[in-house]
C-alpha cells in the first residue's frame, strides 16, 4: 500500500473520531509487514486522562489481533469541522508505544491530505529513547 492510500484510510478513520471535548479529530492507519492495515481514531473521555490517541488505537487494535511487525503509519489531525490544514505529529506517549514495536526506520507519515504530507522516521521523532532492551 502506498503513502496516499494509507493516508486515505487514516482520513476515513478520522471520521469516526470521538472528540467532543477538544474538537480535534485524529485518524491513523498502520501498515503491517504482512500488508494488513489497522486504523484508529482518538477516543476522548470526560475524565480526560483515559483519552486514547488515534495512533495508539491503531497499534492496540493490531497487537491485539496478533500483529507485531510494522512498516509505517499515516496520521491526520485537526479541527473536526474542517479538513486538516497542518501536519499532526504523534504525541510522546504514542512515540513510546511505536518504540516498543517498531525499528528506528519505521515511517511516520504526517499528512494534510493524500497529496500533501511529511515523512519522518521513528529515530528522528524519538531520539535517545528508552528501549525494552534496557529493562
Ligand atoms: N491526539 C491524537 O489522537 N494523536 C496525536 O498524535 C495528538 C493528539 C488527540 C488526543 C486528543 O483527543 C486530541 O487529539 C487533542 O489533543
Amino acid at each position: 500500500m502506498n503513502n496516499s492510500e494509507l493516508i486515505k484510510a487514516a482520513l476515513e478513520a478520522r471520521g469516526l473520531s470521538y472528540s467532543p471535548y477538544s474538537g480535534f479529530a485524529v485518524g491513523a492507519a498502520l501498515l503491517c509487514k504482512d500488508g494488513s492495515v489497522f486504523t484508529g481514531c482518538n477516543i476522548e473521555n470526560s475524565a480526560f486522562t483515559p483519552t486514547n490517541c488515534a495512533e495508539r488505537t491503531a497499534f492496540f487494535k493490531a497487537v491485539s489481533e496478533g500483529k507485531k511487525d510494522f512498516v509505517k503509519i499515516a496520521v491526520v489531525g485537526g479541527n473536526a469541522d474542517k479538513q486538516p490544514d497542518n501536519y499532526c505529529p504523534p504525541c510522546g506517549v504514542c512515540r513510546q508505544v511505536m518504540k516498543e514495536f517498531c525499528s528506528p526506520d519505521f515511517e511516520i507519515i504526517m499528512a494534510k491530505n493524500a497529496d500533501d504530507y511529511n515523512v519522518m522516521t521513528l529515530a528522528h521523532l524519538l531520539p535517545a529513547s528508552f528501549d525494552k532492551r534496557e529493562v
